[in-house]
């Protein structure tokens, strides 16, 4: 990807549906036995292997509507209970059919998804939780093989308290419980958006979840589901990255349709450093020409505190500001490998353990960068917007696995922006040059 930058943006841009309200809304469509229609589904790679994970157990799919955007799933038949190891290594989120499959089946046999770029990422709570649900999970040869014992194969509903708030492990349990035998209450879950996302399309199958987006979610188990058609929320994240590609570039866009109190952290976080942005109805956002960026110090904390996707993205956005910036991450132990990378743009970052030391500096100077991940992809293409000359940013193929058309939506509000060829080979062995493994997976 090729950047010009120094290019003021205008316009409107279209928010796609969440990529992590779609993809685990796809293997919640495996609960019921009927039709589902999902509308709003990104154009994205990582919907794509999705799909593929889906295909390969059986299930019908077909994508439609102007931009594909329409997405029938059929589960009437879950041809196996075995997912492949190609697909789940390369997306962690197809991991997370555990639940569904096990419930609906009382058999699941998962690879194991692995550790990624921003870190080990394990499955512990997930399996923990099915454990506490009656399920026999026993992990071998890389295959977390999990059944439910007993003549019917229902789990069972249970009290799970997760250790920490894992997203995955919430949707995971939610969607096992949503057909368990009784009541299962789930302590300290995960409240981001896409859980309640998940829990409104389970519920409008008629599960019974109640509490989706507090600390306690309670499932009282249902003995089947029934079809649907249901839409999926706007993604916060992609609205936050063009938040910050408007204030980075100091232009004046609207953006819709968005969902405001999604990113309550974030738009708080650019107020305090001077930005403006402007709520103009329930979900449409105008953000002003900035004229002066104030340094800040951000936390990533789970929801509502500020979200480790858009840390990336921020820090950016913090390399331009006028004064010292202090980012904790705390969620991840291993993303913050775009610090680097911006330096070679003249940001002035240093990083110790979770934390980065941002100095603003007045400008950056456009270089050659490789993306390590999805979200330090995108910071690299905002940084990109705001330097001086042409940026190149390897690592394309992160960027199409979690921003819809990313290239053409920023071309369509005036940046110069344009694709050239595949990285080479080469390249890709320079991303996976580092200490941590790099099958990347979101
Ligand atoms: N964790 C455990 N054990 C578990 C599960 C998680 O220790 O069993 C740890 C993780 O290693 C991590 C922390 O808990 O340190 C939080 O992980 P969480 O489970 O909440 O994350 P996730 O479900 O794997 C989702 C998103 C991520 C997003 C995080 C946090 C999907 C498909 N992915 O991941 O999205 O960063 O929640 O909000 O929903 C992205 O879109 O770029 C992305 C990485």
């Amino acid at each position: 990807m090729q950047v010009w930058g120094g290019h003021q943006l205008q316009g409107h841009v279209r928010i796609s549906g969440a990529k992590n309200a779609a993809l685990v809304i796809m293997a919640g469509a495996l609960l019921c036995s009927g039709d589902c229609r999902i509308r709003n589904v990104p154009l994205l790679a990582d919907v794509e292997r999705m799909s593929q994970v889906l295909s390969a157990l059986g299930i019908i799919l077909k994508r439609h509507g102007d931009t594909g955007e329409i997405l029938d799933i059929n589960a009437s038949e879950i041809l196996t209970s075995k997912a492949p190891y190609e697909l789940v290594t390369q997306l962690r989120a197809s991991f997370f059919a555990i639940g569904p499959i096990l419930a609906r089946l009382g058999i699941a046999q998962m690879p194991l998804p692995g550790g990624c770029a921003i870190g080990a990422r394990p499955v512990d709570l997930h399996v923990r939780g099915l454990q506490a649900m009656g399920a026999e999970v026993q992990i071998e040869h890389g295959i977390c093989n999990a059944y439910v014992p007993g003549r019917n194969g229902r789990l069972q509903g249970a009290k799970i308290y997760l250790d920490s708030p894992s997203v995955g492990a919430t949707e995971t349990l939610m969607m096992a419980a949503t057909l368990a035998d009784g009541e299962t209450i789930i302590e300290n879950a995960a409240r981001e958006p896409e859980v309640v996302d998940l829990a409104n399309f389970c519920n409008a199958m008629g599960a019974e979840i109640h509490g989706a987006g507090t600390s306690t979610i309670t499932i009282v188990g249902v003995s089947q589901l029934h079809s649907i058609d249901y839409t999926i929320i706007p993604d916060r994240i992609e609205t936050g990255t063009f938040l910050v590609a408007g204030a980075i570039t100091r232009s004046e866009f609207t953006l819709s349709p968005v969902a405001p109190d999604h990113l309550f952290p974030v738009i708080a976080k650019m107020r305090e450093m001077g930005i403006t942005i402007i709520e103009e109805g329930a979900d449409c956002l105008r953000i002003l020409r900035a004229e002066k960026l104030k340094a800040t110090d951000i936390e990533t904390l789970p929801y509502p505190g500020f979200p480790t996707d858009m840390q990336a993205p921020f820090m950016a956005l913090l390399a331009l500001a006028e004064g010292d910036s202090l980012i904790n991450e705390s969620v991840f132990e291993n993303r913050l490998r775009h610090a680097s990378e911006l330096n070679r743009l003249g940001a002035d970052i240093r990083v110790k353990g979770n934390t980065a030391f941002v100095r603003g500096v007045p400008i950056l100077s456009g270089a050659p960068v490789i993306g390590t991940d999805l979200r330090a992809s995108a910071a690299l293409v905002l940084a990109g917007l705001a330097a001086e000359g042409q940026t190149t940013i390897q690592g394309l193929h992160h960027l199409d696995r979690g921003y819809d058309r990313f290239d053409l939506k920023l071309q369509q509000l005036g940046a110069k922006i344009f694709r050239v060829a595949a990285p080479s080979p080469d390249v890709e062995l320079l991303t996976n040059n580092s200490n941590s493994p790099v099958s990347v997976s979101h």
